[in-house]
């Protein structure tokens, strides 16, 4: 069993020292055999269609990612046919998943490897690492569950899983600490099944080493947990959490004139870019109304300000993304007369907005105009 050599100076990892002798690895490995899930990307080795499972994956949950998962393989089942898609498609493929640069990323390293490696995805973990998008996680997954290299998987319920076992006291938020599980999860593979162990290990996090009130009664290991021997599970995995989380207050206008409405692309490079929306001002702290009406923005946007109405139809939606909480009012502008300010903007049916990616704050705005 895999035991911590210097357990009272948890400070130490560098001298954690296994003695494990593949228990690990085969508890995993038969546990996994008979509770694992059946998912569409399991048990294939095409490593586009894992590639695509994975970067999913990182944006949702198993349930609601498979059917976009099915949704993008059937519009884009192999590289080339989606290294020679339209960006706005994929993205349209992509929507409500949120971070938008996934897509954009997919859809670049698409074109990437059918130029410059001839359509076939390289099976070099420095040559699928250096592809737009990829980082150490997927492309271990990659290598390992399509040609069953042994690159080990570092996922949250990794970190969780072996946190406990092992009672790691190491923050998993630093670099410091994933290099320490990655070694630890190198240690415990079993290098000749390292796709299914690493499949292994991460579904065993996702159901059994759950992180509230996991049922450790269950748990082939729980003999040998450190962290369920002293009653800490709920403590692990240890995180710093140094992020500091960022408040954005957007105000969006829904302009109907003669069923047209008024959008635009966002260009800049921020959240959303190429992503469709009303328009909008963006403003550093809450305002309300009388507020908004008085900056500058506004006047930018409605310079005659006596010509419209606007009626607040959804008030501070909350949208919560990683590091940011984003709130979103959303008004109903009733103009006199179409103002020159408008002019930059797409003008187009209400109708054929389905045409065009949004993002969530759209969406949510959309919800609201048609149920309304
Ligand atoms: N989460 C991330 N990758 C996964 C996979 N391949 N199967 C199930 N859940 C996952």
């Amino acid at each position: 069993m895999a035991t911590q050599k210097n357990k009272t100076d948890k400070k130490e990892y560098t001298e954690l020292e296994f003695t494990d002798n593949g228990f690990v690895a085969s508890k995993l490995i038969e546990w996994y055999e008979s509770n694992k899930r059946e998912l569409p990307w399991r048990d294939i080795n095409d490593p586009y269609k894992i590639w695509i499972s994975e970067i999913i994956l990182q944006q949702t949950r198993v349930n609601q990612g498979m059917d976009y998962y099915l949704r993008f393989i059937d519009r884009f089942p192999d590289i080339h046919t989606l290294a020679d898609a339209d960006e706005q498609e994929v993205l349209k493929y992509w929507q409500g998943l949120g971070y938008y640069s996934r897509a954009r990323n997919l859809h670049a390293a698409a074109q990437t490897v059918v130029n410059d490696f001839g359509g076939i995805f390289p099976n070099d973990y420095h040559s699928i690492i250096q592809l737009k998008g990829i980082g150490e996680y997927t492309a271990s997954a990659i290598i390992s569950f399509a040609w069953n290299k042994p690159y080990p998987v570092v996922d949250g319920n990794v970190f969780r899983f072996l946190s406990r076992l092992l009672m790691i006291d190491e923050p998993i938020d630093t670099n410091k600490g994933k290099t320490l599980f990655t070694k630890i999860a190198g240690e415990l593979m079993d290098v000749s099944q390292a796709g299914i162990f690493n499949q292994a290990i991460m579904e065993f996090g996702a159901l059994q080493c759950v992180p509230a009130s996991p049922n450790c009664f269950t748990c082939p290991f729980s003999e040998k947990c450190f962290a369920y021997s002293e009653s800490k599970t709920e403590a692990y995995p240890v995180k710093l959490n140094k992020v500091k989380i960022k408040n954005r207050y957007f105000h969006y206008f829904y302009i109907r004139i003669n069923d047209h409405i008024h959008i635009r692309r966002r260009t800049e490079k921020d959240i959303w870019q190429n992503l469709y929306e009303f328009p909008s001002i963006e403003t550093t702290e809450p305002l309300d109304f009388e507020d908004l009406k008085k900056s500058e923005n506004f006047r930018n946007l409605f310079p005659v300000s006596e010509k419209i109405r606007c009626k607040l139809i959804l008030k501070n939606k909350k949208h919560v993304l990683t590091h940011r909480v984003l709130w979103m009012d959303l008004y109903q502008v009733e103009l006199c007369e179409e103002s020159e300010s408008l002019s930059s903007y797409l003008k187009i049916p209400f109708s054929e907005l389905d045409n065009y990616p949004v993002h969530r704050l759209m969406q949510f705005c959309l919800e609201k105009i048609v149920n309304q």
